[in-house]
């Protein structure tokens, strides 16, 4: 199988977790994409979404899917993402797609969060994937340089820009031993808005497609 399929098998199995009436926290990326194309097929049984990018609020929008302001709705029952690395206790690396911002408010905002991923993403230690930090941009040399102090080469991923209008530094070679102290520590630069590592916050499922099928991790 091809990844796109796993990805989509992943996502089809996703449904499971969407009950009728809902709203639907929805993250982002390629992943999610085929998540979104499923939840069309059963629109007419759910109340909307709330969607963690612009990108995934157009594709949902699109299909007739209506998109909910998080403020204007209570906490969401469930929250479906994808993620770029995760390790056997469900703490994730994402914003591969630089939506990490979104996608924690919504997670904190969701009772249960279901990760879907195929089986490559699933890792023994984080920091293969670079971490992804968005930062304002005045501090965006500031930050790099704290960062490089924690043991990290941060990259800008220049010619990109938010959803809410900052900046992405990738940072590559982290040992990541201590996935919540990182999370904390990164969080505490001045000028740091939000990191992609969620660990603070886990998933509470990883779904993960492999060619012999979907895998069910708590
Ligand atoms: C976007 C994300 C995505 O969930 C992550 O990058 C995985 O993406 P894909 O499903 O395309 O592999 O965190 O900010």
């Amino acid at each position: 199988m091809t990844q796109d399929e796993l990805k989509q098998r992943v996502a089809e199995a996703a449904l499971e977790y969407v009950e009728d009436g809902m709203i639907v926290g929805v993250g982002t990326g390629s992943t999610v994409n085929f998540f979104i194309d499923a939840l069309a097929r059963i629109k007419g049984r759910i109340d909307g979404a709330v969607s963690s990018s612009e990108a995934s609020s157009t594709r949902l929008r699109a299909h007739g899917i209506p998109v909910y302001e998080l403020n204007a709705v209570g906490p969401l029952p469930v929250y479906i993402d994808g993620a770029d690395e995760s390790d056997p206790q469900l703490c994730l690396t994402k914003g591969g797609g630089g939506a990490l911002t979104r996608e924690k408010i919504v997670a904190a905002a969701s009772e249960r969060f279901v990760c879907i991923a195929d089986a490559s993403k699933l890792v023994e230690r984080l920091g293969r994937f670079p971490l992804p930090v968005e930062v304002i941009p005045m501090a965006r040399s500031h930050v790099a340089r704290q960062l490089l102090k924690l043991g990290g080469q941060p990259v800008w991923r220049e010619q990109f820009v938010t959803d809410n209008g900052n900046l992405i530094l990738d940072v590559h070679g982290l040992q990541i031993d201590d996935p919540r102290g990182l999370e904390r520590a990164i969080n505490d630069i001045a000028g740091v808005v939000c990191n992609g590592l969620f660990a603070l916050r886990p998933a509470d499922v990883l779904l993960l497609a492999s060619a012999e099928g979907v895998r069910r991790i708590t």
